[in-house]
């Protein structure tokens, strides 16, 4: 079959390589794509948003299975348009990517279902929330409702600032609408997991359990962005953790959505805090992470193809469990001079000949672009160095040696990654 994905970033060359190892897929197509996924997929430059064209692109191509990476697409309807046009497609309806898309419609639902997760208040006021404020200590989070690429929880230490981010976020809407409304949420310190689970809406198979690094730099300083780096498995999260987390967490909003008229298919993402050996959601995502599913993906034996497929058919129960490589897999996030902010562009890549036929190691691109047979830097996190090790101690040796072969004008990335696991393990 053919099979088009949707998105640029690590996250989705990262899809496209595994796909491309399924023996009953013949040709992968990439929409927009970029120079690494360009090798292993024929890319087409159609905007994600313009759905009717993705659709007559998709019927052209005999395209019979779409995999969305990003949310904004999911969010703006994209699996409702391609349902319609029956063409199959792996992600949740517009309804059921609230989930991600609005805050409040996920802490509603997890509050109504009893589903773990920090206390909170809603405001669509901006006095009202002015006067909460002013009446609780710090630390606390505040959150806008909407989609702002990741940069929409403020984690606040103190008042003064908490009422200069309500009134950037309220008044001055420096996020637009996504800001209008808002939540205060509880601050809960602890230790941050990434936990991704397949589902049909009503079945969920969970993937290994991973770590993001959010904050731009060393020892989670500076500012936040799409993330870092992240290694799977990791040791905060054992079996019996990982069941309870996929009975009181996962399958209990998959049902809750189900009950709701917004039956969940795709990825369901669970941003955790672990605090007191309690996992905690602090955010859900509908879709993949990114960068952490360039590691999974990496250690993942089973064929994904048949998953993708269960999950649209609604018989994912059919599919009992996973197949994991041996070992840790790592992701350090090579990115450009300036990122997250103004990222410097178009910088050209050295060094990733000598990594191209290692087996344990493979480097994801995001933003780049290819000519003339050299790539070139296109954006913010520009490369996903991805490696499998026989332990964390390995794993995190063996990235930092592929690294070290990389080169970009300006290039920057965090030195710590897995840093957390080593501490845990090592002491
Ligand atoms: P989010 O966009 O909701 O994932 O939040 C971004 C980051 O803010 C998270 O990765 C956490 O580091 C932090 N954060 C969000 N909510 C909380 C919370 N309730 N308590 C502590 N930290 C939080
Ligand atoms: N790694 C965070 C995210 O995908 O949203």
């Amino acid at each position: 079959m053919n099979v088009l994905v949707i998105g640029s970033g690590g996250r989705e060359h990262a899809i496209v390589w595994k796909l491309s190892q399924s023996k009953d897929i013949k040709d992968i197509y990439c929409i927009p794509g970029n120079g690494g996924i360009e090798d292993l997929a024929a890319c087409r430059d159609i905007k994600v948003n313009n759905f009717e064209e993705l659709i007559s692109f998709s019927k052209k191509n005999r395209i019979e299975l779409v995999v969305v990476g990003p949310e904004n697409p999911l969010a703006d309807g994209i699996v409702d348009a391609f349902t319609d046009a029956k063409i199959p497609i792996f992600g949740p309806t517009k309804k059921a990517a609230q989930i991600e898309s609005s805050k409040i419609f996920a802490k509603e639902l997890m509050k109504k279902y009893g589903v773990p997760t920090a206390g909170f208040k809603t405001f669509f006021n901006y006095e009202e929330g002015k006067a909460f404020l002013n009446h609780i200590n710090p630390p606390y989070v505040i959150k806008a409702d909407g989609l702002c690429a990741g940069k929409g929880a403020y984690v606040v230490r103190n008042n003064d600032n908490g009422l200069e981010i309500l009134k950037q976020l309220m008044m001055e809407l420096i996020h637009g609408d996504a800001g209008k409304r808002i939540i205060i949420e509880d601050f809960l310190p602890g230790i941050e997991a990434s936990y991704l689970s397949f589902t049909d809406g009503f079945t969920t198979l969970p993937m290994i359990p991973s770590q993001d690094h959010k904050p731009l730099l060393d020892d989670d300083r500076g500012p936040n962005t799409g993330g870092m780096g992240a290694y799977t498995p990791i040791p905060f999260v054992d079996n019996s953790m990982a069941r309870f987390i996929d009975k009181e967490i996962m399958d209990k909003t998959i049902h809750a959505l189900e009950k709701e008229g917004a039956l969940y298919k795709g990825v369901l993402y669970a941003g955790l805090m672990l605090l007191d050996n309690k996992p905690y959601v602090i955010e859900f995502n509908a879709r993949f992470g990114d960068p952490e599913t360039q590691p999974i993906l990496f250690k993942m034996k089973s064929d994904m193809l048949p998953i993708l497929k269960a999950c649209i058919d609604g018989n994912l129960k059919n599919i009992k469990e996973i197949e994991w490589k041996e070992g840790v897999s790592v992701c350090v996030v090579l990115a450009s001079r300036g990122y997250p902010d103004k990222p410097e562009k178009g910088y050209v890549i050295k060094g990733l000949e000598d990594l191209k036929d290692r087996k344990d190691v493979m480097v994801f691109h995001a933003g780049t672009r290819k000519e003339s047979g050299k790539y070139y830097t296109s954006g913010g996190r520009v490369l996903g160095v991805t490696v499998m090790g026989d332990d964390y101690k390995d794993a995190i040796k063996k990235a930092y040696e592929a690294v070290s072969c990389i080169e970009f004008e300006g290039m920057q990335y965090r030195k710590d990654i897995g840093a957390k696991a080593l501490k845990l393990i090592y002491g």
